[in-house]
């Protein structure tokens, strides 16, 4: 009897510890809300995505990428190489607690997809196979939730898969890769109305 008390209340100490490591702790919450804000809503000022709601598959991938130097590599990508400065203090198993505490954030309803024009056609033809034809991406593919990011963060992230700065495949053998070979097909005015389509003003809004 004392014997299974015992093995009852180690079970519940092994089941509260593992609870613990995988919440995040507020320090590091703290770090990145000085950027990312305190809903994970992004700071498009600082050029910040925001993380709110973005799915968690996709959200601690990104973070393994920044942590092993497979995103934020290129000294020209500011950006990336600032977020990845962020992580330097923060184990790798503190990643997956704060992928999933961001993906549980609730998020802003983005308005319908404009049904037609150039930018319609062109996702709808060479994008919705991956990141699904409402944009919201797709968890099994890791492919981000589209209609979560500003304009200027979706063309800066087309730009730097186009010229190597992110999914080069000597640095990410993962998904960067294939995003690169879709962005390098991309001309400057096709790069302009796909994201014009995907962030039509209301969709950024709070
Ligand atoms: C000093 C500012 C700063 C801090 C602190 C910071 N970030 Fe970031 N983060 C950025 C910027 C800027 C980007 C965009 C990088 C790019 O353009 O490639 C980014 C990108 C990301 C991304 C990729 C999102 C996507 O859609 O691909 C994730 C995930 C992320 N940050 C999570 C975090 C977490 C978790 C923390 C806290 C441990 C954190 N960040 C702290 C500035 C910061
Ligand atoms: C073959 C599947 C595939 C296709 C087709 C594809 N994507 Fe992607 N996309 C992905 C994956 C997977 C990622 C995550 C890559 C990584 O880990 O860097 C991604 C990442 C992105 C990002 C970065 C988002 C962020 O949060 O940083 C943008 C922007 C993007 N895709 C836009 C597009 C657009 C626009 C098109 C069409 C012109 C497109 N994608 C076509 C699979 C695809």
């Amino acid at each position: 009897m004392r014997m299974r008390a015992s093995v009852i209340v180690l079970g519940l100490v092994c089941g509260l510890n593992s609870w613990a490591q995988a919440a995040p702790d507020g320090a590091e919450l703290a770090a990145c809300a000085a950027c990312h804000g305190a809903q994970g809503q992004g700071n498009p000022a600082l050029g910040a995505p925001r993380l709110a709601g973005q799915h968690f598959s996709y959200l601690w991938q990104q973070l393994r990428s920044f942590k092993v130097g497979a995103r934020g590599y290129d000294a020209q990508d500011s950006q990336g190489v600032l977020m990845r400065s962020a992580l330097t203090a923060v184990p790798e198993s503190a990643l997956e607690g704060l992928a999933r505490h961001y993906a549980g954030l609730a998020t802003a309803e983005s308005p319908a997809l404009a049904p037609q024009g150039r930018g319609a056609a062109l996702y709808q033809g060479t994008c919705a196979y991956c990141h699904g034809p409402d944009a919201r991406g797709n968890a099994y593919l890791q492919s981000p939730n589209l209609r979560l990011l500003d304009a200027a963060y979706l063309d800066r992230q087309l730009r730097n898969y186009a010229s190597g700065r992110r999914g080069n495949s000597e640095q990410d053998a993962i998904h960067g890769p294939w995003m690169r070979s879709v962005a390098m097909q991309l001309g400057d005015t096709d790069r302009q109305s796909v994201v014009e389509y995907l962030s039509r003003e209301e969709a950024v809004e709070e």
